[in-house]
């Protein structure tokens, strides 16, 4: 039997004051306007000053976040929890789901409909695609979208943006490389959907095995985007003004053989960097395993340990936002 989906609704009714991001969920990039990210990046600039000044805040006192992630996580699971503890609030870290009743076989429906009664807000990672919009339709609290499968990671495409903008000053007019494993990649996914608010040309540099999904090549061609594909790094790198480096996915391979051929494909490395434009960053949604050397750490223009506090800001401005309290 298929449980039954309960009526969405914001506790109370949506304003203004918010940008009208409250009791919405965050499911995918295709629901924010150029308003919206504006907004976001806006609040996440005083979040950002916030955490500097004071450390933290109760704006968010008495509001409970489930952390309810099926997949492996570093950033963004211990993000939430530091925005929300930031913030005033508590979690509930539902991180090993084999320790929860997930592992005795109960459902997506119902571990969702368990949570919202006892929390505001629920972010979810989970393998398939669409599960993050399937518990929404279950919840009455906002659901936010931390990794689906390699659908999108919605959330990593903000703080993505919110960096750009951060180092780089502006978005317009930029060439932005994304490299690696373009086809499980759901932060690309995301980021390159994203982009479609921006007049910025993209470059995907990938072997031919891992390109960008056509789906999301066409959604960029229908809106009349640049794009360019390539799977040489070494010719791209010299003009771009952001190289967003990702991990080869290797979860997501039917067969590990392909796994193993495509692994190493691009290494960015001081030898490599040397030809990059003096003004240029590199980002990664990490983890990283072997695709941007450790020597580039010391290199002013890796961006990713920067990318990941800003994180932290940008998940903050979301949980404020989506709880009304922005
Ligand atoms: N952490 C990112 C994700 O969960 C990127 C990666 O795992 O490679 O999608
Ligand atoms: N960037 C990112 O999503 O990292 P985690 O997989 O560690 O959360």
């Amino acid at each position: 039997m298929t449980p039954e989906a309960k009526p969405k609704g914001s506790p109370v009714p949506s304003d203004k004051t918010n940008n009208g991001l409250y009791g919405r969920d965050i499911l995918s990039v295709n629901q924010f306007s150029k308003q919206d990210l504006e907004y976001i990046f806006k609040v996440s600039k005083e979040m950002r000053t916030l955490v500097e000044r004071f450390g933290s805040a109760d704006l968010l006192q008495g509001k409970i976040l489930a952390n309810l992630f099926y997949e492996p996580s570093t950033r963004t699971s211990s993000s939430f929890i530091a925005a929300m503890e930031r913030l005033g609030g508590k979690v509930i870290p539902i991180h090993g789901v084999k320790y929860s009743s997930v592992s005795k076989g109960e459902s997506l429906p119902d571990t969702v409909r368990t949570l919202e009664a006892y929390a505001d807000v629920i972010a979810i990672r989970h393998p398939e695609v669409g599960s993050a919009a399937i518990a929404a339709h279950y919840a009455k609290v906002p659901v936010i979208n931390a990794g689906d499968g390699v659908g999108e990671h919605p959330t990593q495409a903000l703080l993505d943006l919110f960096t750009i903008l951060e180092e780089m000053g502006r978005i317009d007019g930029l060439r932005i490389a994304m490299v690696g494993d373009l086809k499980y990649g759901r932060t690309v996914h995301s980021l390159a959907r994203l982009l479609r608010h921006y007049d910025v040309e993209m470059v995907f540099v990938s072997p031919d095995i891992l390109r960008m999904p056509k789906h999301i090549l066409e959604e960029v061609t229908e809106r009349g985007q640049k794009y360019e594909e390539t799977d040489n790094l070494q010719d791209t790198i010299s003009n771009v003004d952001v190289l967003y480096v990702t991990r080869v996915q290797k979860e997501r391979f039917e067969d590990l053989s392909e796994y193993e051929r495509v692994k190493g494909f691009y290494i960015v490395d001081d030898e490599i960097m040397k030809k990059a434009k003096k003004d240029m960053i590199v980002m990664h949604p990490l983890p990283r395993v072997g695709e941007i050397a450790y020597t580039v750490d010391n290199d002013p223009r890796a961006a990713y340990f920067r990318q990941v506090r800003n994180g932290m800001f940008v998940r903050m401005a979301l949980l404020a936002a989506v709880l009304g309290k922005a």
